[in-house]
């Protein structure tokens, strides 16, 4: 609108100069698993398919399968639209999870636990920090995962952690470091994966067994998108290229939220007062 054309195209130059800086420690991940992960584990149980839309984990009685992100992050918004093992699934769980490596490690963890034909499967969350894990909770579902593709989605940030099924937040864990409880901010991770065997424990407390004469047992992944700072410096992911830094739960989300937990979670290590005779983890009663 009558301003100096070379002035603007300056500006555009600059703008853009700057668009690229901001955007250099921020990768985004979306929807091809055969540019985004490496299937590495499964001797041919894990396969990408339909143009690299579509990702299957199998698991038999000799082996289950695995994938991992190409990309490391620190931070970070993750999405996978999954379709659960059909029927009776009971003994085999499938999970999407962020994990840094070594024994000091930070984990961040989506589990699903199979069941018997027609019995609910579980949800299970954790997140380890600094090797420190043990901060179980578990949801029933209010749908049939095995039906239809779902969104998980997990959004790690230096304040929170945000667990989302269906863009409803369903546990939020928040960076209490200020009462001496770590918080994983300092080990980038990658997202993995997997579709294993856990008949000892995973379903009825282990009372349920596989059913291998059902085997393969397949879990389906698609629509994988990653928006997160790959850089080891936060501060390279700007405000306006990467909104997750800053996402916290509205009134809505939050009543949402305590909803949720109210109708469908099942377990919670914050009130397991058999399992911490002497006194909660600390961040159970910082609220
Ligand atoms: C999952 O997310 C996609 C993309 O945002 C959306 O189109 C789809 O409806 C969602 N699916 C469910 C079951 O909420
Ligand atoms: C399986 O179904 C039973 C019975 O409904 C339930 O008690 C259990 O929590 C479900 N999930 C798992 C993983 O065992």
């Amino acid at each position: 609108m009558g301003c100096n054309p070379r002035g603007s195209r300056l500006q555009v130059g600059v703008i853009t100069l700057f668009a690229v800086l901001l955007l250099a420690g921020v990768a985004r991940a979306a929807g091809n698993f055969y540019e985004d992960v490496d299937i590495t584990w499964g001797d041919g149980r894990g396969k990408i398919v339909d143009d690299g839309k579509l990702l299957t984990l199998s698991l038999d009685r000799s082996s289950g399968s695995g994938f991992q992100s190409k990309n490391q992050y620190l931070y970070g918004r993750f999405d996978m639209q999954m379709k659960l093992v059909p029927g009776d699934s009971a003994g085999t769980i499938a999970t999407f999870y962020l994990s840094s490596q070594g024994s000091q490690h930070d984990e961040i963890d989506f589990e699903f636990l199979g069941n018997a034909s027609g019995e609910p499967y579980t949800v299970h969350t954790n997140v380890y920090s600094q090797g420190k894990g043990g901060r179980e909770q578990q949801f029933r579902m209010w749908f049939d995962p095995t039906m239809d593709f779902h969104n998980y989605s997990v959004l790690w940030n230096p304040t929170r952690i945000l667990f989302y099924v269906d863009g409803t937040a369903i546990r939020e864990f928040k960076n209490r470091e200020a009462i001496g409880v770590a918080f994983p901010r300092a080990q980038a991770m990658r997202v993995y994966a997997s579709m294993w065997d856990a008949e000892e424990w995973a379903t009825q407390g282990g009372r349920v067994r596989t059913d291998w004469s059902r085997a393969p047992f397949t879990a389906s992944y698609r629509a994988f998108a990653a928006n997160g700072c790959t850089s080891q410096d936060a501060a390279a992911c700007g405000r306006s290229s990467s909104p997750w830094m800053y996402q916290e739960l509205d009134g809505a989300a939050q009543d949402r939220l305590r909803q949720v937990q109210r109708d469908y979670m099942i377990y919670n290590y914050c009130t397991d007062t058999y399992r911490f005779p002497q006194g909660l983890p600390p961040e159970c009663s910082a609220n």
